[in-house]
């Protein structure tokens, strides 16, 4: 473990902040391949805890790579799984010990009698001896060497949810709302989440003698702060990790966000003032003191720790006006660059004009959710603009959407003047309608019912990017396979994903693109197809479009960008903030997030007021990408 430096001193747990979830993974893989080759080395089995859901996912890719590759052995391991939903049996798809064998255990040459997960399925009169039998398993195993754990957003390890006591054991538990409302994609809506769980206590966690707890993504940070930087308390189960002598945190730059060696940073230690973190303290400032930017006094900043910034570029007059100014020409009601006007401080290039824009959409909705506004004035100053779907969406849509469809085309047929005719389509509309009913409700969607699901989702695409004056032939579906194969928290993108990236850019060549997904869950949808986008772009560099091609980057569902975040604001008059929500109500399934989109937009121009900037109705924000 490296020293702490003078920065980490708000952490209460050693804390490493990678790049990336595949370099923690593989730091933490290596880790326990040595032990598992120092303890079989020693004669004895090497004990590991293991966790599931999306976080450990990369840890278990680099695990079976070892294997594969480096002849990592699993024939003396022993490992003990955190938890277990209750009800769900074995063989249910997004039961843990599925979930187990698809990632990990059938890649590798574990003995089957060596792995241990609560059953899910324990009568209920048993489930105490079941849970006491499974901390003597652990115990008669030696204890485990080293705990592999996620945190929740209500900072549970484990599915030890909020109020579970420091000495808790292995038990069943009710689940936190919240976390249902995490799992509800994985099993098609909050109301088909399990109520209940089997998990080892804080306290069989604590009794580890290692404890690695990874975090990936903006929607962990934060609870990982809480947990490192707050008190010890049973309302965060994960801060008892303060409490274990060999305890660490292994998370990537979005969950470290919002610690205050991130946060905060001239509250720690020396800064160095570039731009954007000038902007950052300055904003945070006004936010503090709560003062639009140009009232701020040498005081408050001398007064908050910047007294720094203020000998380096103040008198604050002066900075704030820079600032202001900075912030005044993020807003522009000409997303794709106003034509034959100076265009030295605006966020786009005036020419080309008209520009060939593309709009990336992780699932047919994120696109209007996020920039739905933007997309309308786009259009109206005239611009080539096409929204491209990158995935069909067809996980989001419920059974009850193809039950609807199938049920309207039989009756459709069986009333028809001539049914004979429509054959085809009942015999369709049947197979449909058996197929649902085969794989019940949390069954996997066969290719055909996925297909069906998929067009709906089309058609809702089509209508909502008609409402935001877009024709048919200006929407693409990409269809990408890692999405047709995949399945949420799980999905990994391949070759022809890529493939089909860049064979849209090449053929569009666009001026400018936006897309989404860059930091909330690295594992979601819009994450994975972000680095798609960036890595056809990064193929196509030396193609004479893609040098001059901008790249504005937008927040779909995730928090929205923070002022010193954003490069162009565009803002949005009450009746294209109408015009949005119309195009939102075309789709059937909206989270409450995405529904709240308009109320968000509403926020942000109330952020850029307290500022002191001009007043709107609505703002949509954009931070524009540096390629790496
Ligand atoms: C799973 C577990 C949980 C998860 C946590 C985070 O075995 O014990 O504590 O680690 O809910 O889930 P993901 O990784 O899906 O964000």
């Amino acid at each position: 473990m490296p020293s702490r430096s003078a920065a980490e001193i708000y952490e209460r747990v050693p804390t490493q902040v990678f790049p990336g979830s595949a370099q923690a993974a593989a730091a933490l893989a290596q880790e326990v391949a040595d032990l598992i080759r120092t303890k079989n080395k020693a004669g004895k089995p090497a004990v590991l805890g293991l966790a599931t859901g999306s976080t450990p996912v990369p840890f278990y890719r680099e695990l079976i790579r070892l294997h594969k590759e480096e002849k990592l052995s699993f024939k003396n391991v022993i490992t003990f799984n955190l938890d277990e939903y209750y009800g769900l049996d074995a063989s249910h798809p997004e039961s843990y010990a599925r979930f187990m064998r698809d990632q990990l255990f059938d890649h590798i040459d574990i003995p089957v009698e060596n792995i241990n997960i609560p059953s899910g399925t324990v009568p209920g009169d048993q489930v105490f001896a079941h849970c006491r039998a499974y901390e003597e398993r652990i115990d008669s195993a030696g204890g485990i060497d080293i705990q592999i754990l996620g945190i929740g957003r209500t900072g549970h390890i484990g599915f030890n949810e909020p109020g579970s006591s420091r000495d808790s054991l292995t038990r069943r538990i009710t689940l936190d709302r919240v976390t249902r409302q995490d799992a509800a994609s994985d099993f098609r809506g909050e109301e088909n989440v399990p109520r209940f769980a089997i998990t080892m206590g804080v306290g069989t966690i604590l009794r580890a003698k290692k404890l690695a707890l990874m975090a990936w993504g903006e929607n962990k940070a934060a609870v990982v702060a809480k947990a490192l930087e707050g008190p010890v308390t049973e309302a965060v189960s994960a801060s008892f990790l303060q409490e274990h002598a060999d305890a660490r945190f292994l998370i990537d730059q979005g969950a470290a966000r919002e610690l205050t060696r991130i946060k905060l940073p001239w509250l720690v230690g020396p800064v160095s003032w570039t731009p954007r973190e000038t902007r950052r303290a300055v904003v945070w400032q006004s936010f503090h003191a709560k003062r639009t930017v140009l009232k701020l006094t040498d005081e408050d900043y001398n007064e908050h720790g910047l007294s720094d910034l203020l000998s380096e570029q103040g008198p604050a007059y002066q900075l704030n006006i820079r600032i202001f100014n900075q912030l005044q020409h993020t807003i522009t009601g000409w997303p794709g660059g106003k034509p034959d006007a100076d265009d030295t401080y605006r966020p786009e290039r005036a020419r080309p004009y008209p520009k060939r824009t593309l709009v990336f959409s992780p699932e047919p909705q994120d696109a209007v959710v996020g920039m739905g506004g933007t997309i309308d004035r786009l259009v109206e100053q005239g611009h080539d603009v096409r929204i491209v779907s990158l995935t069909s969406g067809s996980l989001r849509v419920a059974d009850s959407e193809a039950d609807k469809f199938a049920s309207t085309l039989l009756e459709l047929a069986s009333t028809a003047d001539t049914p004979a005719a429509w054959s085809h389509q009942t015999d369709y509309a049947r197979d449909i309608l058996h197929i649902l009913e085969e794989k019940g409700e949390f069954g996997e969607d066969p290719p055909k019912l996925r297909r069906l699901k998929g067009l709906i989702l089309r058609g809702e695409l089509r209508d909502a990017a008609h409402a935001l004056g877009i024709s048919p032939d200006q929407v693409v579906i990409l269809d990408l396979p890692f999405y047709e194969k995949g399945r949420y928290r799980r999905f990994k993108a391949a070759d022809d994903d890529l493939a089909a990236v860049k064979q849209l850019l090449q053929d569009f060549k666009p001026h400018q693109i936006y897309a989404t997904g860059d930091a909330a869950d690295p594992s979601s949808v819009s994450a994975i197809t972000f680095r798609l986008i960036e890595s056809a772009l990064r193929a196509c560099e030396f193609e004479e479009w893609s040098s001059s091609c901008s790249f504005w980057v937008y927040r779909g569902k995730e928090r929205p960008l923070e002022p010193h975040e954003i490069d162009m604001a565009v803002p949005m008059s009450p009746v294209q903030i109408e015009r949005k929500a119309r195009a939102l109500s075309r789709y059937a399934a909206l989270s409450s997030l995405e529904k709240d989109a308009p109320e968000s937009n509403r926020q942000n121009a109330r952020t850029y007021d307290t500022l002191g900037m001009a007043e709107y109705e609505a703002i949509e924000s954009f931070h524009r990408w540096k390629r790496s």
